[in-house]
């Protein structure tokens, strides 16, 4: 199997490089193809003419999206659409990973893929955009959402991940409040990628998602990082509203793995189960 992987030095493309090294693959950073130039994206693709060409590149930091909301949709958008139409004419299968702030959080039960998006934020309208350029221009797609993705590449948009601050501010000694009423399932991008891997070696095509098992708040993920490396920082809840971002959050964005217990696959493990392999990978806990 020959396999492009588009965002290559990013927290999930990383983790993919890994995970398929046994393919013919060619990893794509941005400084070598940026999906906004539709003529260097027909270029890079017809070079390798893949089979599979696996889009992790997106404009990610949340917030940011809402001052420069042109970029946003100039890569989550319209680079998804570049990537789907190059796709479509070689005939190649696209993975291309997407979001669960798609959703408004107006549930209070997993959604599925059968459930109307409603994106609160830029980020979210833009990265639905782009679902629908790819499940529209290139037939051979899988279109797979996930959510609160960690790896320990790190993400490059956001400088870090979420494990990697909580730590960092523990030690720090200061106050942590964090956000206790957004309700989402932590990822570890090295479960996510694996899943990829399974995916593509199959032509059920479609919309997925595919996260870790169980839910939690942001606070009670920190409080389980905490735990489980021993830590007592001075560690306590707040609100989405008091923290005041910039962009709106879904106050439940859990996703539902639907396709893929139809398809007969298996599911993520537990996110907690997740977190600590995450922790034993980079050095901070010993078996
Ligand atoms: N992080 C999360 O919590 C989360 C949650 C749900 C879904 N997702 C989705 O999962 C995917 C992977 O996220 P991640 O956490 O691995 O992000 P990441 O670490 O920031 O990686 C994104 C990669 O895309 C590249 N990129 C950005 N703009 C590009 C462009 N115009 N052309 C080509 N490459 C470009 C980045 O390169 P530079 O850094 O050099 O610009 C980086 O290598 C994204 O599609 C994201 O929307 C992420």
């Amino acid at each position: 199997m020959r396999a492009v992987i588009i965002g290559a030095n990013g927290q999930l493309g990383a983790d993919l490089v890994g995970i398929l090294s046994g393919w013919d693959i060619v990893g794509l950073t941005h400084g070598e193809l940026d999906i906004r130039d539709p003529v260097r994206v027909r270029e890079a693709l017809s070079r390798v003419k893949p089979d599979t060409v696996i889009n992790t590149a997106a404009f990610n930091r949340v917030d940011d999206c809402e001052d420069d909301p042109d970029i946003a949709v100039s890569v989550n958008a319209y680079g998804a659409r570049n990537v789907a139409r190059i796709c479509a004419e070689l005939h190649c299968t696209l993975i291309h990973i997407s979001t669960d702030y798609v959703f408004g959080g107006e549930k209070t039960a997993p959604y599925t893929e059968d459930d109307a998006p409603n994106p609160l934020s830029v980020y979210g309208g833009s990265k639905l955009a782009g679902e629908y350029f790819v499940r529209n221009i290139c037939p051979a797609h899988f279109v797979v959402r996930t959510s609160g993705l960690y790896g320990v590449a790190g993400s490059r948009g956001k400088g870090g991940n979420f494990v990697e601050t909580m730590i960092r501010m523990a030690g720090e000694g200061k106050p942590l409040r964090v956000v206790d009423d957004q309700v989402l399932t932590p990822t570890y991008t090295r479960d996510l990628a694996e899943k990829l891997k399974a995916l593509a070696q199959t032509q059920a095509y479609g919309l997925y998602h595919v996260i870790n098992r169980g839910q939690c708040s942001w606070y009670e993920f920190a409080a389980r990082i905490f735990s489980l490396l021993d830590l007592r920082p001075d560690l306590g809840p707040t609100t989405a509203k008091a923290f005041g971002a910039k962009a709106r959050r879904p106050a439940y964005s859990v996703l539902a793995p639907a396709k893929l217990k139809q398809l007969g696959m298996a599911e993520l493990p537990a996110w907690d189960d997740a977190l600590e392999r995450y922790l034993l990978e980079k050095g901070y806990l010993r078996k």
